[in-house]
């Protein structure tokens, strides 16, 4: 099977793959060979071998590219970003940049491997119209000219970088990232309803995560994000900042979980949410982490600890843009220069 995928090279390769094991190594309660499968996994038996559906992901590295060519794009997106720093009040497109990498790699599905950042199937306005993604087309619109510079790059690695690119220029964590992704067509836009809602408690925050695998800890950390940029009424129905700078990565969102004295009141949308005296706020769902007891466990960790938190995000972000993807040694993983490094080196 592995042989019959790898000598596959279109340049599409989405694919309906085959799983199969012999009987005897899986259990009735679906472990198999240790692994857990989710409930949803889909089990036919045939004789003595088990088989299921699952799409699978071949990453497949643009043609004759390397390192300096993707660090030209990274380039590109952070010095875009500098030059529109004006943009949202002063917030800058990072956020949004970042915001989408997240909801383009969020309607990804452990049950079938389907969604994810693979495809880049954010370009199709049926994705991209979700009511829960209004506003991202300023992100999508900020990408295109940078598109149209780079024609070679796929859009599931766009929409990546131009996250890691924000994360990176704004301060925070290097994020190791790697190219493959590879353009898929409409028919592969999954329904909407794949994307998380901003009232829900932990509980429903609980579930969403599993179809990630992601654990609490990683939970925690994947929304220390919303130290960046801030909600509007005019696309989410919610109103203000997370913090007084919106515009570098940091650990305040969990300090500032922790410290304010947050009140919970209607907004002029008529939707609940956390405000504090200093003019920030905290959606439904964020401040269900301070709430759960075993997600404030690591949001008094990261309030502490700055490093730890940087090291946690790093992490479960580089899993996130990855999810559903199979990548082999021809798709390694970069880390790329920031502007101010590069400028450093210069002797700037
Ligand atoms: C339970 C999970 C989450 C929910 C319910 C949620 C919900 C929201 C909402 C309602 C907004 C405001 C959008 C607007 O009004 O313009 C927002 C903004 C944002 N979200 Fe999330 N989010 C979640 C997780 C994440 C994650 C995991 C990331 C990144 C790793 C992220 C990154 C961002 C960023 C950077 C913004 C600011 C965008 C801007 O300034 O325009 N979010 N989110």
């Amino acid at each position: 099977m592995a042989t019959f995928l790898r000598s596959l090279n279109k340049r599409s390769a989405y694919l309906i793959g085959t799983v199969t094991a012999v009987s005897h190594t899986a259990s009735a309660n679906g472990n198999f060979n240790g692994y857990k499968l989710g409930e949803n996994f889909r089990f036919k038996k045939f004789g003595s071998v088990l088989m299921s559906t699952a799409i699978v992901h071949l990453a497949r590295k643009e043609e004759g590219k390397d390192y300096n060519d993707f660090q030209k794009v990274y380039n590109a997106i952070a010095q875009k970003i500098r030059d529109k720093k004006d943009y949202d009040d002063g917030t800058g497109y990072g956020p949004k940049l970042v915001r989408l990498s997240w909801h383009s790699s969020a309607t990804y599905d452990k049950k079938d491997n389907s969604g994810g950042s693979y495809g880049g199937t954010f370009r199709y306005p049926k994705e991209a119209t979700d009511p829960l993604s209004k506003g991202l087309s300023d992100a999508t619109d900020f990408l295109a000219p940078i598109y149209d510079q780079f024609p070679w790059i796929s859009h599931g690695d766009l929409y990546t970088l131009g996250g890691v690119t924000a994360i990176q220029e704004l301060h925070g964590p290097k994020i190791p990232w790697r190219p493959g992704r590879v353009d898929t067509g409409e028919e592969s836009v999954p329904d909407h309803g794949r994307l998380p809602e901003p009232f829900w408690n932990a509980d429903y925050v609980r579930k969403y995560y599993d179809k990630f695998n992601f654990t609490d800890q990683e939970v925690v950390a994947l929304i220390g994000a919303h130290i960046l940029g801030k909600t509007h009424l005019k696309n989410s129905g919610y109103d203000g900042p997370w913090d007084d700078d919106t515009n570098i990565f940091s650990n305040e969102f969990f300090s500032n979980l922790l410290k304010e004295d947050w009140k919970y009141e209607k907004n002029a949308a008529g939707n609940m949410q956390y405000d504090a005296k200093k003019g920030i706020m905290m959606l439904p769902s964020d401040y269900a982490l301070r709430q759960d007891p075993k997600y404030l466990v690591y949001v008094k960790k990261y309030a502490n600890d700055q490093d730890l938190f940087f090291e946690d995000f790093k992490n479960v972000y580089v899993k996130l843009i990855e999810r559903g993807i199979t990548f082999d040694e021809s798709c390694p993983r970069y880390v790329f220069k920031t502007i101010d490094e590069q400028q450093d080196k210069k002797g700037n």
